[in-house]
């Protein structure tokens, strides 16, 4: 057989449809989950799942520890100085749920945990690929208020917000399919045509993910030549999430992570991340030229693996010479 025969032929494409809440951590049924508390306890450290009511986890103290039933030898308490980490393994679908943490009965920390069925979806290169996903919408909704996202591996594919539709890296409107009337018919299946080798991943399709985003004050900019701009923003993104790394760019590529404006050699000396206030993000260029003008987005990484946004559509700047 030609080698690469096999893999241009089938891919493994998984999905994960859910409509949930925020969450701080998301697992796969089999899978394993960390929830981390970042708070110290030199006492008593409890976990408990608080669905309804209260079930032990697992319970940990001067290094013996006990599991609940439901949780036997399925868990791992681990201590550092700055917490402690809870490594849920073999997870069941019932595991989805509140875990709260606490030290000596006082309460530490809450981390939900999303458990995901996934669902295995195989396609040939070059064909046409629907991931069927239907649910219960208002028909009546102002486009404005649909918040939409779908994800692959964690990087947008489509999103429908404030009554647009936007495309991750790769994707466009020829090769995905949604669209406000869609979800409006309460049909939020996925299509993605012309299938390529690089759409082999895990989907994951959220309604109404209002707790991340980047909002640019304003989208539009003009700036003359040899002045200095600032390029604003604003970001969010759910409790319990912290963030590592954030950057502006303007080049992106499929797959690979962005390139940070600082690391550009045009733009050596004259960007400068200027931060106010937390979740504040701005972006200020000095000595302005006229290639500057381009698209600057935002992005942002937390200690969730999967926990990482890029603000669309960005900040247009157009920068022109002096008025006579
Ligand atoms: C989880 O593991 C069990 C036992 O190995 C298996 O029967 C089941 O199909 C697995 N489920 C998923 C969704 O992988
Ligand atoms: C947990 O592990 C112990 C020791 O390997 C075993 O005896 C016990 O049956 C296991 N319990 C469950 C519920 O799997
Ligand atoms: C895939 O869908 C496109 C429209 O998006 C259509 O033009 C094309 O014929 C379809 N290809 C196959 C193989 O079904
Ligand atoms: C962010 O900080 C900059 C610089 O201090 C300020 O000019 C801008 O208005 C702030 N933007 C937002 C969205 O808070």
């Amino acid at each position: 057989m030609e080698p690469g025969t096999l893999l241009r032929r089938i891919l493994l494409i998984i999905m994960f449809l859910r409509v949930s809440a925020s969450s701080s951590a998301a697992a796969r049924v089999n899978g394993s989950a960390r929830l981390s508390c970042s708070k110290p306890c030199s006492g008593e450290v409890k976990c408990v799942y608080a669905k309804g009511h209260e079930i032990l986890v697992i319970m940990c103290k001067q290094g013996s520890c006990v599991e609940g039933d439901a949780f036997k030898n399925r868990t791992e308490l681990t201590f550092s100085e700055d917490g402690c980490c809870l490594q849920l393994n073999n997870i069941q679908y019932s595991d989805d749920g509140m875990y709260v943490f606490s030290c000596d009965k006082s309460e530490l920390c809450r981390k939900s945990l999303d458990v995901l069925a996934p669902v295995p979806v195989h396609a040939a290169v070059g064909e046409n690929v629907t991931f069927p996903c239907y649910a219960h919408t208002n028909k009546i909704i102002a486009d404005r208020d649909i918040m939409y996202r779908c994800e692959k591996d964690g990087e947008l594919v489509v999103a429908l917000q404030q009554g647009n539709v936007l495309y991750g890296p790769g994707f466009d409107i020829s090769r995905v399919s949604m669209s406000l009337d869609k979800y409006k018919n309460g049909d939020l299946s996925l299509t993605i045509s012309n299938v390529q080798p690089s759409d082999a991943g895990t989907y994951r399709c959220v309604p109404g993910k209002e707790c991340w985003g980047v909002t640019y004050t304003p989208e539009h900019v003009c700036a003359l030549k040899d002045t200095s701009i600032d390029l604003s923003c604003s970001y969010k993104h759910p409790a319990g999430h912290t963030v590592i790394k954030s950057v502006w760019f303007f080049k992106e590529q499929a797959g690979v992570d962005p390139e940070d404006v600082r690391e550009d050699k045009e733009y050596q000396g004259r960007v400068q991340y200027t931060q106010s206030s937390q979740n504040n993000c701005s972006l200020r260029i000095t000595n302005l030229r006229e290639r500057d003008s381009q698209t600057y987005r935002f992005r942002f990484y937390t200690d969730d693996p999967n926990g990482k946004y890029t603000g669309q559509p960005g900040v247009s700047l157009s920068v022109t010479g002096n008025a006579t």
